[in-house]
């Protein structure tokens, strides 16, 4: 199998060389990669005692190379598009999608072009895909403009469209769920997944379904999907021309793998549900000071949606629930500040310092008491 003429990790296997025999690989599949897949699975036992809970699992895939689960699949898209002899990607995004576009895009040399909502990303995601080299371009519309414009873009100019609705992207994402598999030698009964555009969790259930056809696993979980409620097109059965919601990855009111999404869903004998954005900024604040693991907002939309089942007695307490975290905090700093503690500014002396943790009145108030 040949190898780019390029970068790739010497102490690490890609997801491609890992799951090759998963995946569509040929002779000529490049096997290139930034280090993405592999992203721990941990056991949540203090989320898991708030929410009574024994087997809670927390899929960090904010630990991907650039911080996001899209990683799989793009790594997936590029390599075919190499093979294929592509010039350029491109894709619209609401972010993640378009910083990994630009990273994976510059290590295979290649030009690389991404429509972004207009002042509706996450600032960490336009660093990221402006760092990297892409164009981006910002349009005056919503993600669901910018996808139909990529659709029409792509066929015009013959530019590769990386969007999850490549079926590459979703033949790579599956991988997370072989990753789950394999840690817990076994399927879980629940797989708890923030839905936007409705890719990932059609690629997960694609990923437990091959996993049992090919005898690695005797059950599959029921799938669990959750939209943020003024984005929900799904649960509400229509398309929401302008939806809104503070976790701006998942701001879709079109979802592309709509159908995909429902027959995850109905094969599964799982549900698609809404959370607020008030559930999903208590499980975003939760899933950090309980666990230490620090997600975007989008990404605490599944331990929201678990949350809610669990509170309406729909989880049974002893279930193995995985949720999927879907991307790094640091993706979207201002909303970790606007819901966190304040900051405390003194000046630079012990005394300001005692008294901005309130020590100082502590330390007077226990002098006191020994007088
Ligand atoms: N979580 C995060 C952090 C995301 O960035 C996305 C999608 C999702 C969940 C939902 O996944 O679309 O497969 O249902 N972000 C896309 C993007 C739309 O452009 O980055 P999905």
């Amino acid at each position: 199998m040949a190898l780019i003429e390029g970068s790739y990790p010497v102490d690490r296997p890609g997801i491609i060389a890992h799951y090759r025999e998963w995946l569509p690989v040929t002779e000529s599949t490049p096997l290139f990669s930034l280090g993405e897949g592999f992203t721990p699975l941990v056991h949540a036992r203090w989320l898991g005692d708030e929410l009574g809970l024994k087997q809670l699992y927390l899929k960090n895939e904010g630990q991907n190379p650039t911080g996001s689960f899209k990683d799989r699949g793009m790594v997936m898209a590029v390599a075919k598009a190499i093979e294929e002899g592509a010039s350029g990607i491109m894709c619209a995004s609401t972010g993640n999608t378009s910083a990994s576009a630009a990273a994976y895009g510059a290590l295979a040399g290649m030009q690389v072009v991404v429509l972004i909502p207009n002042g509706n990303i996450a600032i960490g995601k336009l660093a990221q895909a402006l760092h990297y080299g892409a164009k981006v371009v910002a349009v005056e519309g919503n993600f669901d403009d910018a996808l139909r414009l990529i659709r029409v873009l792509t066929e015009k100019h013959r530019l590769t469209l990386v969007n999850s609705i490549n079926p590459l992207r979703l033949e790579g994402q599956k991988t997370g769920a072989f990753e789950v598999c394999d840690a817990l030698k076994r399927a879980p009964d629940y797989l708890a997944i923030p839905v936007g555009n409705a890719g990932n969790i059609s690629a997960y259930w694609a990923g437990f379904k091959q996993y049992r056809a090919g005898g690695r696993i005797t059950s599959t979980p029921r799938m669990l999907g959750f939209e943020a409620e003024g984005a929900a097109a799904i649960v509400r059965g229509e398309v929401i021309a302008d939806p809104h919601t503070l976790a701006t990855a998942i701001k879709i009111g079109n979802p592309a793998s709509w159908q995909k999404a429902v027959a995850a869903r109905d094969e599964s004998g799982g549900r698609i549900e809404s959370v607020t954005d008030d559930e999903i900024v208590a499980a975003y604040k939760l899933v950090s000071r309980l666990e230490g693991i620090f997600v975007e907002p989008a990404s605490a939309a599944s331990v929201a949606g678990v949350i809610k089942l669990i509170r309406a007695g729909e989880i049974e307490p002893d279930a193995t629930v995985v949720c999927v975290l879907t991307g790094s905090g640091l993706k979207d700093p201002d909303a970790a500040i606007a819901h966190a503690a304040s900051l405390r500014e003194t000046a630079a002396t012990i005394e300001a310092v005692e008294r901005s943790l309130g020590w100082a009145e502590a330390l007077v108030a226990a002098g006191e008491k020994l007088a």
